[in-house]
């Protein structure tokens, strides 16, 4: 692969443009948007929109003058566009740990007599501890979380099985579940399925309608690009809204919070999933940040994603170097998410020695270096210079210094 090559792709890509969209620091190769996603300017210019006029002038009146209590549900028709979700499913609000916590309870609910839930060992570990949680029969009648490799998934699909709870995109090796035929094959067996988007939403095309998705989560900071902590999102197909009963009944879910009723009904619908005051500067931010996606063909972006992974997998075939990292994504960009993942025993002190000079990524235990390669702001030249600066770090050996092996909090 040639520079001039690298160059031409940068010309002719459609959402080159995007870029502008966002505010990352100059010099800076972000490949962390999977983890964190960048700043978008329009964020920004929000955040202190809502803070000094809203808040600071408008003060309580602003709920209904700026219709901050319909946000939730205004939010999730935005984010039900890059999920293929039709109108009234999808919500705005809490973490995507709650989010997954209402629905998991909701879900066993749904399924007297069966009280297993069927997940994948390398599941994150967010998921596995909301299941144990609820193992730990908190409130429902049953719950038994069983834990297999993700080749054995389909074998276990079995009449026991009340919810099946997968990652449609694993945080660490980035492989990608088939959505659609895991869905079919539960539902053959009775079984309701949970699928967390974390990985996924804002960075392909999504289909939960077609894929007759039961229930989503997912979370607002990644691809999503809506500042640290930002609110999560949950899906319900609307076939189910009857039959739901959801255990954080909360006022703001209530048919009517402001009657202030001694009783808890739930709102009709998928508002009934709000459970406390949603956090409405956040909220604001993120409703900034998803108008990024307003224009932008789900299918053009996923084409890009695989298209930046593709060329950094061949400039590092290419460079001698850089065959001791081992690819621990598959090789075929069809079975993966928007990130790649490589094991090498020092890849902690990789990770730190990338980040000191400017190509920000991240490192998973034990021993996984994280590249994100969020389409909407990055180039092909920021692979190709990635590259190259991971080849300087390999080549040299600086990342054996001291300085690079101190362990921070966060990794
Ligand atoms: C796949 C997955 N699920 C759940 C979570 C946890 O989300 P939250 O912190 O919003 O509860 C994460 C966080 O990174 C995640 O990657």
């Amino acid at each position: 692969v040639k520079l001039a090559h690298v160059q031409a792709l940068d010309q002719a890509d459609p959402l080159a443009s995007r870029r502008q969209a966002f505010n990352l620091p100059e010099g800076v190769i972000y490949l962390d948007g999977n983890s964190l996603g960048a700043l978008p300017v329009a964020a920004q210019a929000r955040a202190r929109q809502v803070v000094d006029l809203q808040w600071g002038q408008g003060l309580i009146q602003s709920w209904n003058s700026h219709d901050w209590i319909n946000l939730p549900v205004q939010l999730g028709e935005k984010i039900a566009r890059l999920l293929g979700a039709a109108s009234g499913q999808t919500l705005c609000c809490d973490s995507t740990s709650i989010n997954l916590f209402k629905l998991l309870h909701s879900a066993l609910h749904m399924q007297q007599g069966r009280s297993v839930v069927l997940t994948q060992s390398d599941n994150f570990p967010a998921d596995l501890y909301i299941a144990e949680g609820l193992e730990n029969n908190i409130g429902v009648a049953g719950c038994q979380l069983q834990r297999v490799a993700a080749e054995a998934i389909p074998q276990h699909l079995t009449r026991e099985v009340a919810v099946l709870l997968l990652t449609h995109v694993n945080f660490k090796s980035g492989a990608m579940h088939d959505m659609e035929q895991l869905t079919r094959l539960a539902h053959a067996q009775g079984i309701l399925v949970i699928w967390d988007l974390a990985h996924s939403a804002g960075a392909m095309p999504l289909a939960l309608d077609r894929c007759e998705v039961d229930f989503a989560v997912g979370c607002g900071y990644k691809y999503l690009n809506g500042g640290p902590g930002a609110p999560a999102f949950l899906y319900a197909a609307t076939r189910h809204h009857g039959a739901l009963q959801h255990p954080l009944q909360g006022w703001m879910g209530h048919k009517a919070p402001f009657d202030f009723a001694a009783s808890y009904e739930p709102a009709a619908g998928i508002r009934q999933f709000l459970c406390g005051t949603p956090s409405i500067i956040a909220m604001s931010i993120l409703d900034a940040a998803l108008d990024v996606f307003a224009d932008v063909e789900m299918d053009v972006l996923r084409g890009k994603s695989e298209a930046l992974m593709e060329l950094f997998l061949e400039l590092k075939d290419a460079n001698p170097v850089l065959q001791e990292l081992q690819l621990a994504s598959p090789r075929a960009s069809q079975y993966r998410g928007s990130h790649l993942a490589f094991t090498h025993p020092d890849a902690y002190a990789i990770c730190q020695a990338l980040i000191a000079r400017q190509v920000i990524c991240d490192f998973r235990a034990p021993d996984i270096l994280r590249l994100g390669f969020a389409p909407l702001y990055i180039s092909y030249r920021n692979v190709w210079d990635s590259s190259v600066i991971l080849g300087e770090v390999m080549a040299s050996k600086v990342y054996k210094a001291e300085a690079y092996a101190q362990r921070a909090q966060v990794t």
